[in-house]
């Protein structure tokens, strides 16, 4: 990384914590990540129900404390000392209980910027808090998942004008008093690691500008590296295309003469885009469908075990790509092939999770393992994992510690998409996030998207999206976070 990250990363000026006043940010992260460090050695800390299974080094390098731990906080005492008020029975407390339709808000560019299951708009949550508490307060949500009760907390002192003016008119059509604005601190807790990371990422400030041009480094380092492996040939036999997504489709046998169907070959009706109902057998001609169609499973060799390894048979069945600024679709050529195959060949990046699933405990494991994916890395075609570590290793790399935790934020969302539960989806406008929500379901019509196919557009929205919502309050109204 240049010289422009690494001084930025040194030059946030004095900031304030906990009443403590340290020279940069980074000299706070670092004072408090020593004491997080001694703190993970304590036995009886690390005790704590529910307490993540991670070693200390990964623990502390998702953190960014005090305000952020990727484990029980043990700063929370602090924060509550610090910004908490004494309960005083002689101070009266008393609200009308309040409804809010949650419905509002989906389409929020906030709300959007990262997905989560059972996720609320801050829209839905803003009310609530303006009706119950005081600026200032401390709001517990010990049920957190992405973090949308903090942003809600800060967007009670950031909401701008329009938005402020339509709710005190509503408040006051309803015989409401006006709400008190300004900022809530906030406490967000969830036993998922991965919810309090997104939840993180969303409260803490960054500086959104140095992240857009972090990303766009990020996303250009990896083209440099690994665009060879998305490089196609025109079908003009000269021009080279560059490949968005390649759709893999499942090959069966047939019941009747046991040769093979290339599913999405045979299958898919090339004017509609549809599956059809029944489709002759290749070979034999007998009717065909999805249900009487047998799998077939091929031995392969498990880069991370180097032993054979059993998984459902995919073959690449279509390459989408541009060519010239045009938009193209062509069937994979020899050349095509050999790239694969090339690929095939690599190591698995050290970078790749190789845990195997725990199956037995999954409520859709039996629709995973049966075909083959028993573990992390069974997960991802050898492109797109070779291409998602190579992003994951980058921003890793970032020297600047807020900005490295941005860019894992941002690179996180490709997992969804770069999995092999992306469905192919002919009708939809995007072949990003195809997965089908809340089970873990492999489809037979796989589209294995390229990284900037899925990363280049996110990046810009989360440029805008995080310029007009975290710059007003950069470094001021903090949140805390801790995870049990
Ligand atoms: C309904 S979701 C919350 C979604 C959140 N409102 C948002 O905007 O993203 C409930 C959350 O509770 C978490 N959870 C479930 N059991 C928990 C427990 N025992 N302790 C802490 N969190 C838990 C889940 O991981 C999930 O993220």
């Amino acid at each position: 990384m240049n010289d422009f990250f690494t001084k930025q990363s040194k030059e946030s000026g004095p900031v304030e914590c906990f009443g403590q006043t340290f020279p940069s940010e980074e000299a706070r992260r670092e004072y408090f990540l020593k004491l997080l460090r001694e703190k993970l050695t304590d036995p009886e800390f690390r005790k704590t129900e529910g307490f993540p299974i991670g070693t200390d080094e990964a623990i502390l390098a998702m953190s960014d404390p005090p305000y952020y731990t990727a484990c029980p906080n043990p700063f929370l005492e602090d924060f509550i000392r610090y910004y908490g008020k004494p309960y005083d029975p002689s101070v009266k407390y008393s609200r009308e209980p309040m409804t809010v339709d949650v419905s509002v808000g989906k389409t929020d560019p906030i709300y959007r910027a990262h997905s989560y299951h059972t996720k609320v708009p801050h829209l839905a949550i803003v009310p609530s808090i303006l009706h119950y508490t005081e600026p200032g307060d401390i709001v517990l949500d010990g049920f957190g998942g992405s973090g949308m009760t903090g942003v809600a907390a800060q967007w009670c002192g950031s909401a701008p004008a329009t938005y402020r003016h339509e709710l005190e008119s509503e408040w006051k059509k309803q015989g409401k008093t006006a709400p008190k604005w300004g900022a809530r601190r906030v406490i967000l807790n969830d036993l998922s690691p991965a919810a309090t990371f997104i939840a993180a990422n969303y409260n803490l400030p960054f500086d959104v500008e140095y992240f857009a041009k972090a990303g766009k480094q990020l996303l250009k380092e990896v083209e440099d590296e690994l665009g060879w492996m998305y490089e196609t040939l025109h079908t003009d036999g000269k021009t080279k295309g560059r490949i968005d997504f390649t759709v893999w489709s499942e090959v069966f046998t047939c019941p009747h003469c046991a040769s093979e169907v290339n599913f999405m070959d045979e299958a898919l009706d090339n004017e509609s885009k549809r599956v059809k109902e029944t489709f002759p057998c290749p070979n034999c001609s007998a009717d065909l469908n999805k249900d009487n169609l047998d799998r077939v499973l091929e031995s392969r060799l498990d880069t991370s075990s180097g032993k054979s390894w059993k998984r459902v048979k995919f073959r690449p069945s279509l390459i989408s790509y541009v060519a010239g600024g045009v938009r193209y679709e062509k069937q994979p050529d020899q050349n095509d092939l050999a790239i694969l195959a090339k690929i095939d060949a690599l190591p698995l990046p050290p970078e790749m999770p190789t845990v195997r699933f725990p199956i037995e405990q999954m409520y859709h494991g039996s629709r995973i393992d049966p075909k083959g994916f028993s573990h992390v890395h069974h997960m991802f075609f050898h492109r797109a994992g070779q291409s998602l570590c190579a992003l994951w290793r980058k921003a890793k790399a970032q020297p600047d510690n807020r900005t490295r935790l941005a860019l894992q934020f941002f690179v996180e969302q490709a997992i969804t998409s770069l999995n092999v539960q992306n469905r192919y989806g002919p009708h939809r406008y995007s072949q990003s996030n195809g997965a089908m929500p809340l089970v873990y379901y492999v489809p037979s019509q796989i589209s294995e998207v390229s990284p900037w196919y899925v990363l280049s557009g996110k990046l810009d929205r989360l440029t805008k999206t995080f310029s007009s919502f975290k710059t007003s309050r950069l470094l001021k109204n903090r949140s805390t976070r801790s995870r049990t």
